[in-house]
């Protein structure tokens, strides 16, 4: 049985993954923020109490993230999906980014992707797949900037892009693949309504690129659909 440990598991397109790998017959470690507030979660769990195991974990304290590493030291994990991510308003005229949000946002979407990738990869080589997948955007994308603003988005992104890149490198020794995924424009909290995708549709697609990953296309951009995205 493969095993998966993904991050902001609670809603949006974490919560969709969860469904999809649990209905797959994956064993599912599902960190969120909140386990107690996270109800869609605990209901699937209540079904699969057999496949999915729920763990507290506020990935910007990462003395969170090192204690869960540590208890889950003896784990074999196939996939770490680093999932969880803000998208605070940063653009040139805001107000709404100060300095402290600016550099908790960067703990989030840029940091602790690497401190999990770092803390988890003994346990990821150990498995069967040994993947590694950070989910971007294509906002992350120099090439695709025509548009400009979001300061913080864009280059926390492209910050994560580089991170896995290296990693793709360091980590090719102990035969771990990684990539950096871009979901679509997905109707959840953070893509809002008028999002062209499901949650359903992107995580299928991700699901695919994933299955498709080996250490020779390790350290790449993908969409959902499984195109390259220039960097
Ligand atoms: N939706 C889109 O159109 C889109 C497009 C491109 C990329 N993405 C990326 O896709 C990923 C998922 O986005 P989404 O659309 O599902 O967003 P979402 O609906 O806003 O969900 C964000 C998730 O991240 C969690 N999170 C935020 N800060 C956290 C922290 N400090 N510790 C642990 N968990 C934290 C949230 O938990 P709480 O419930 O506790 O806040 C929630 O589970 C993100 O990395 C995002 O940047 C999304």
């Amino acid at each position: 049985m493969s095993t998966l440990l993904i991050t902001g598991a609670n809603r949006g397109i974490g919560l969709e993954f969860v469904t999809q790998y649990i209905q797959a017959g994956w064993r599912v470690l599902a960190c969120c923020r909140n386990p107690d507030k996270a109800e869609a979660l605990n209901q699937i769990e209540s079904k699969h109490s057999d496949l999915l195991s729920i763990y507290q974990l506020d990935i910007s304290y990462f003395t969170e993230i090192e204690e869960l590493a540590a208890d889950l030291f003896d784990e074999e994990i196939d996939v770490l999906i680093n999932n969880a991510g803000v998208y605070p308003e940063s653009n040139l005229s805001s107000q709404d980014i100060t300095d402290d949000n600016w550099i908790l946002g960067f703990k989030i979407n840029t940091m602790a992707p690497l401190k999990l990738a770092q803390l988890f990869a003994p346990q990821i080589a150990q498995s069967q797949q040994k993947k590694i997948i950070n989910i971007t955007s294509k906002m992350g994308s120099i090439t695709d900037n025509t548009s400009g603003g979001s300061y913080f988005y864009r280059s926390s992104k492209a910050a994560l892009n580089m991170i896995t890149k290296s990693l793709a490198i360091d980590l090719a020794s102990q035969k771990i693949a990684t990539a950096v995924l871009h979901p679509g424009w997905v109707q959840t909290e953070m893509g809002g309504a008028n999002a062209l995708i499901t949650a359903q549709k992107s995580v299928a697609g991700i699901r695919q690129v994933i299955n498709r990953l080996t250490l020779e296309n390790s350290g790449k951009f993908y969409n959902y659909t499984g195109e390259e995205i220039p960097w």
